[in-house]
């Protein structure tokens, strides 16, 4: 079954508590969706496969690490994109493979519009990046398409998740690790997050209005 692992940290309430906050600017609601997705791939790394390789100080000869799979980073547009630099700046040999999915306004079922995977040749771990988790519409049609690549090992990153979206991976995809700051009380009608953080996109882009 999918595990999932829940951040418990003093760092993750203060800057979950930016993000929320409706006052918050779109400047700095991207710096806290930065700072987040950092502690967010403190705990989705933690199994990633090193090696060994010779190096040598300024003092002594010694045995460093380097990491060994090729590993993607597959952002769900729109509001994923703003969890890419921050993994990239944990991880710059990573690939950043761009999925483009939105919900449709009245089923909220996700659509397709958008994807550039290769047909061949697929990475060897996958971090999904994507703020919200909500139904799970979003992420189970990434983590098919990306198993249609081939792709073994996926992690999915989410910085709010709900109840239904974790529930969904894991009768859908229960080989699909989740990794999330917070798991909020529900979904409106609507299929927002209640308390949420209204629409993460349209805050990170300013494209409220
Ligand atoms: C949001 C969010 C996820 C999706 C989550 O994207 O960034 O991709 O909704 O909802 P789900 O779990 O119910 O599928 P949205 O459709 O608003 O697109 P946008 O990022 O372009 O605004
Ligand atoms: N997408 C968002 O951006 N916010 C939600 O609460 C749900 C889906």
């Amino acid at each position: 079954m999918s595990s999932t692992k829940i951040l418990d940290h003093p760092l993750v309430d203060c800057h979950l508590t930016v993000l929320r906050n409706k006052a918050t600017t779109p400047g700095e609601f991207r710096q806290s969706i930065r700072r987040l997705s950092m502690l967010l791939a403190y705990s989705a790394t933690a199994e990633m496969k090193t090696t060994e390789y010779p190096i040598e100080t300024p003092i002594q000869k010694m045995h460093g690490r380097q990491l060994v799979e090729r590993v993607g980073l597959i952002p769900i547009l729109r509001a994923g994109i703003a969890m890419v630099e921050p993994m990239l700046d944990l991880i710059p040999t990573a690939e950043v493979w761009h999925l483009g999915l939105y919900r449709d306004e009245t089923t909220a079922t996700p659509v397709h519009y958008y994807s550039k995977l290769p047909s061949n040749s697929p990475v060897e771990l996958a971090f999904v990046l994507d703020p919200m988790l909500a139904t799970g519409g979003s992420a189970c049609m990434a983590f098919q398409t990306l198993m249609e690549w081939g792709v073994k090992n996926i992690k999915m990153l989410a910085i709010i998740a709900a109840p239904e979206g974790i529930e969904k991976i894991q009768q859908d995809f229960p080989q699909v690790d989740v990794h999330c700051c917070v798991v909020d009380k529900n979904l409106n009608d609507q299929k927002y997050i209640v308390p949420g953080l209204g629409d993460a996109g349209d805050r990170i882009f300013n494209t409220t209005g």
